[in-house]
């Protein structure tokens, strides 16, 4: 079979979803895939490892600090790297063996090696061409390189060193307050190693709401992380073993080095195309290197579309497999849409971190009169039991309408709880529509009521 009406380069959330939503729309598709495993980013080297291990070490944290006061004694466990290195690859291979266990339902060809466009309508894997009606362009992103600084992926590492360290270091410094550093800086931290987190800026998480930026600052040096804030690295140095980074406080100038036994590169990721043949395409980039696609991604190559990390957006998995079901709709001939205006974000710490929508910052910009609608999690039963009263539920509604515009959650399940939200926002609902839905007690769930509440006449148990 050489001729398909849709071929897909990349395999990642984007890609995978939207040779799915192909095959399921009757569309003959295959999907290029240079990997040895299907799944991207995210499933190999991205989301799905890097949450096995947040979700083990915050086991060990659970046990270390909060059994004793439930009447849980007896001894902590200790850190058995190896196995928890196998418990993450495990969770790697069952995620990414389920997508090619749907590209076989599906019947969707999985064409092995790395693909490219030699000319409208062709994609060229290896030697072989095959002719394409269309083609998705879904390959993703790579880490941002930082000037000074040279990644081995054993010392100075990125997120995908990171995930396969040949031990907990002692000492890591991971440069970046972003997604990325918070969350496996809580991983080394929780499993032992002394983590210091250098920070261009003087926030963590930019663009963040600035209360929860805030809390979670707080929360993360009570759980023993150091913050270094407004220092610019300059460079690293490395040996087999140890790393030093020098950077400048841009305050007064000031020149510092902090010693390190791993580096963690977390500066932010870049659109990936290399070698796709986008120049001869006539297919335009934008300033930061992402493809440019119309409303309907459909680059400046006709019948040539991009989704995903590669384009422009934030760089979350949700979002690149909205775009690959959309853009299948749209080959199909359907009504393929995506609401950027709800897409949430999610910082899967502990406790979580999430948002949707605006920022107060965003609608103070837009000169938009807005209220704000608050709870803390003490006031929830369900938090206390579960030493997770820390943290807040805030939303944020139209001062005139009482329209949920956006929302910012740090707590337990944030990054469930949002999606309620999400969904109110999809529906156009107000506040009060929220406040007026029952939830079941006692949930964490009952906080976002209460939020929603505290947007009108006021929380009840505040
Ligand atoms: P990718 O997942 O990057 O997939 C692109 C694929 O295309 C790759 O497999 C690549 O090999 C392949 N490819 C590239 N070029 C070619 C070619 N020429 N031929 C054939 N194949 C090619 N997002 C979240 O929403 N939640 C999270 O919890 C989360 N955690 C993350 C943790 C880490 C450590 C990292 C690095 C990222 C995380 N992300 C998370 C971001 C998420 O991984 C990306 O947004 C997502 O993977 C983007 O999907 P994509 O399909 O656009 O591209
Ligand atoms: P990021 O953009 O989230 O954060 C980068 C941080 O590095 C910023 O705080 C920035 O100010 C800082 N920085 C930049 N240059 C610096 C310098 N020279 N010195 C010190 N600090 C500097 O990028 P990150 O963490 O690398 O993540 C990349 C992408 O991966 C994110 O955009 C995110 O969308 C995605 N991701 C999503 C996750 C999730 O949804 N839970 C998890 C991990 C990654």
């Amino acid at each position: 079979m050489s001729s398909y009406d849709v071929i897909v380069i990349g395999s990642g959330p984007g890609g995978y979803v939207a040779a799915i939503r192909c095959a399921q729309l009757g569309l003959k598709t295959a999907c290029v895939e240079g990997r040895e495993t299907l799944g991207g980013t995210c499933l190999n080297v991205g989301c799905i490892p890097s949450k096995a291990l947040l979700h083990a070490s915050h086991m060990l944290h659970e046990a270390e600090h909060n059994f004793a006061e439930m009447g849980l004694k007896g001894k902590s466990p200790s850190v058995d790297w190896k196995q928890m290195q196998a418990y993450k690859q495990s969770t790697i291979d069952t995620n990414t063996k389920g997508i090619e266990f749907l590209f076989k339902k599906n019947k969707i060809d999985w064409l092995k090696g790395w693909g490219s466009i030699p000319e409208a309508g062709k994609v060229k894997v290896g030697d072989d061409v095959y002719d394409a009606k269309n083609i998705i362009i879904a390959t993703g992103s790579e880490p941002a390189a930082l000037p000074g600084v040279e990644v081995d992926e054993k010392v100075v590492v990125t997120s995908t060193g990171a995930l396969e360290l040949g031990k907990v270091p002692k000492k890591m410094v991971v440069i970046g307050a972003g997604v990325i550093g918070l969350e496996l800086g809580s991983v080394y931290s929780r499993l032992g190693s002394e983590v210091t987190v250098v920070e261009f800026l003087d926030v963590i998480t930019p663009g963040m709401d600035p209360e929860v930026q805030k809390t979670f600052q707080r929360m993360l040096k009570k759980q023993g992380l150091e913050f270094i804030m407004g220092a610019a690295v300059q460079k690293t140095e490395s040996t087999k073993s140890k790393a030093k980074v020098h950077y400048k406080l841009r305050k007064d100038d000031s020149e510092h080095v902090l010693d390190a036994d791993v580096v963690l590169v977390a500066t932010g990721r870049k659109p990936f195309h290399d070698g796709v043949g986008l120049e001869a395409l006539g297919v335009q980039l934008t300033k930061r290197g992402q493809i440019a696609v119309d409303a309907h991604w459909q680059t400046a190559a006709k019948g040539i579309y991009a989704i995903g990390d590669v384009i422009e957006g934030p760089m979350l998995a949700h979002k690149a497999e909205d775009e690959g079901m959309a853009v299948a709709e749209v080959i199909a001939g359907k009504h393929g849409h995506v609401n950027y205006g709800v897409i949430p974000g999610v910082i899967y710490t502990h406790p979580e971190v999430a948002n949707v929508g605006e920022t107060e910052e965003t609608l103070k910009a837009a000169g938009r009169a807005y209220k704000v609608g608050k709870f803390s999690f003490m006031g929830n039963a369900r938090a206390k039991a579960n030493f997770a009263g820390d943290g807040f539920v805030k939303i944020l509604v139209d001062k005139e309408t009482d329209r949920i515009l956006g929302a910012h959650i740090i707590g337990p399940s944030a990054g469930d709880l949002i999606h309620e939200v999400c969904v109110a926002m999809e529906f156009g609902a107000s506040a009060q529509d929220l406040a007026m839905t029952c939830h079941a007690h006692p949930t964490y769930s009952e906080a976002v009521r209460e939020a929603a509440l505290a947007c009108g006449d006021g929380a009840i148990h505040m």
